[in-house]
């Protein structure tokens, strides 16, 4: 199974209010690089996979019509930019994978490939970019780009990831670095070409700034659970986090997700499907317990909202109670729109609802199929059973607070998955690169569609 670690270089990733834990170092620790060195090394002794950098551009200023909010409860503000902290991860580990966020809307995909070729030298080949396509129209009003709507985005990404890769892969041929001192000639320019790119949305004529990285391509990731999102997953992504609601119906998006690689001509099984889990897990039923109890009383309601609100592109203070959500839909994230029609396909959900829904903090239960929350044994049976029934390649977790769940991970569920014979006790050696990880020494070209 692969193990991916989910965070962000802020003081509280994904859980509102979670800064407030009094073991935690997050709050502080999100700027600075003895804190994510650490983070690091932990996860390279547990043999996880990647550690995964969420990553935004702009604020979430859509609650309440104010970035306030957002600020007040650190909602992904204040945060640092991970592509600087990982060469200095890479530095103190051999083996552990980076994945780190970079968004298709907000950059130049010429800079893109430069950044990832650099990161892939920098790590020896550990480099994974997770595609977003950015849903937070802020950005905008710092004269990033302009905010496109949600499936033009994915129209754009689309040519994006194909400039991206043909700098990667077409524009400098194996062996054209010669450094050939008696001849005075460091790169053969006759093996360096340009791509010659001409397109809706990009001109790029190259060649590409980088001679080739140990992966060439970075690992491609990608979240997008959208119907648009789902065919550009099926089309580039070798590895896709979903949040699926329980291990039947994930079987069924899964397997979904998998046909439509297959029906564009890719192998199903070059999909990595990883199901994204908050994970909160104890020795002892006692202190599952006692973190559950904490769980509630450090939830922010106001974090959250500001949070939801920012992905789904619509202010919920804005509409009174009873309007459907349905008529407000945003140009943020669709995935939320699904995530309602899976938990009740059948209700008309107003805005009352979803304020309620979203706001307001629930004891994690033991039996709950989407959060990984109990013992560790309990844990471990529930993550065996997402592997036997919706057929996921593996795990995203999402560690709740940040610092406890990382410990945790690392000292209480990885040695039990390892007992049970699910997890490695030992990176492979004959796999050098984070591709190699996913598909085996040897492997060394993108496992999607070719470019
Ligand atoms: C596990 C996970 C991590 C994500 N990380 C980011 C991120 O760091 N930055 C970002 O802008 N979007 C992020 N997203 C959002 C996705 O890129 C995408 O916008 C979202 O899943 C909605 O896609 P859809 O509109 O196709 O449903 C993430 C989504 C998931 C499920």
């Amino acid at each position: 199974m692969h193990l991916n670690v989910f965070t962000q270089c802020s003081p509280s990733p994904q859980f509102k209010g979670f800064w407030r834990h009094p073991a935690d170092r997050t709050a502080t620790g999100y700027r600075s690089l003895d804190y994510w060195t650490g983070v690091a090394r932990q996860l390279e002794a547990a043999c996880v996979d990647a550690l995964f950098f969420a990553d935004i551009h702009g604020v979430y200023d859509v609650y309440q019509g104010s970035w306030r909010p957002a600020v007040r409860q650190a909602v992904q503000i204040p945060s640092i930019d991970p592509v600087l902290v990982i060469p200095a991860l890479a530095a103190v580990t051999r083996r552990l994978g980076f994945a780190v966020t970079y968004s298709t809307t907000y950059h130049p995909p010429y800079e893109c490939a430069r950044l990832f070729s650099s990161l892939d030298h920098l790590t020896g080949g550990r480099i994974g970019w997770n595609i977003v396509t950015s849903y937070l129209r802020s950005a905008t009003e710092n004269g990033l780009g302009d905010f496109l709507d949600h499936d033009k985005r994915y129209d754009r990404a689309d040519e994006y990831v194909a400039v991206a890769r043909a700098l990667w892969e077409r524009s400098w041929q194996d062996g054209a670095v010669v450094m050939d001192a008696e001849a005075d000639m460091f790169a053969d320019p006759g093996l360096v070409h340009e791509i010659a790119h001409r397109g809706r949305w990009f001109d790029v004529r190259g060649p590409h700034q980088c001679e080739p990285s140990p992966q060439r391509t970075p690992v491609l990731y990608q979240a997008g659970a959208s119907a648009r999102g789902l065919e550009f997953a099926a089309t580039h992504a070798e590895v896709v986090f979903l949040t699926l609601p329980d291990p039947a119906r994930g079987a069924e998006q899964v397997a979904q997700l998998r046909a439509k690689a297959a029906e564009l001509g890719r192998d199903p099984r070059s999909v990595k499907a990883l199901q994204g889990s908050m994970v909160m897990v104890a020795g002892t039923r006692e202190e599952a317990r006692r973190r559950a109890e904490e769980y509630v009383r450090l939830w922010s309601g106001e974090g959250q909202l500001a949070k939801w609100c920012g992905w789904m592109d619509v202010d919920l203070a804005a509409y009174p109670g009873e309007t459907p959500v349905s008529e407000i839909a945003g140009q943020g994230s669709q995935s939320f729109v699904g995530f309602l029609k899976r938990l009740g396909p059948d209700k008309e959900w107003t805005v009352d609802d979803v304020r309620y829904l979203v706001a307001t903090a629930r004891r994690p239960r033991r039996n709950s199929p989407v959060t990984l929350f109990g013992t560790v044994e309990e844990v471990a049976d529930r993550m065996e059973e997402w592997l036997e029934r919706a057929d996921v390649d593996g795990f995203n977790l999402m560690p709740c607070p940040t610092t406890q769940g990382i410990d945790d991970i690392c000292r209480l569920l990885i040695p039990e998955l390892q007992r049970r014979g699910l997890f490695r006790t030992a990176y492979d050696p004959q796999e050098e690169t984070l591709r190699e990880r996913y598909y085996g020494a040897g492997v060394r070209s993108a496992q999607c569609l070719p470019a």
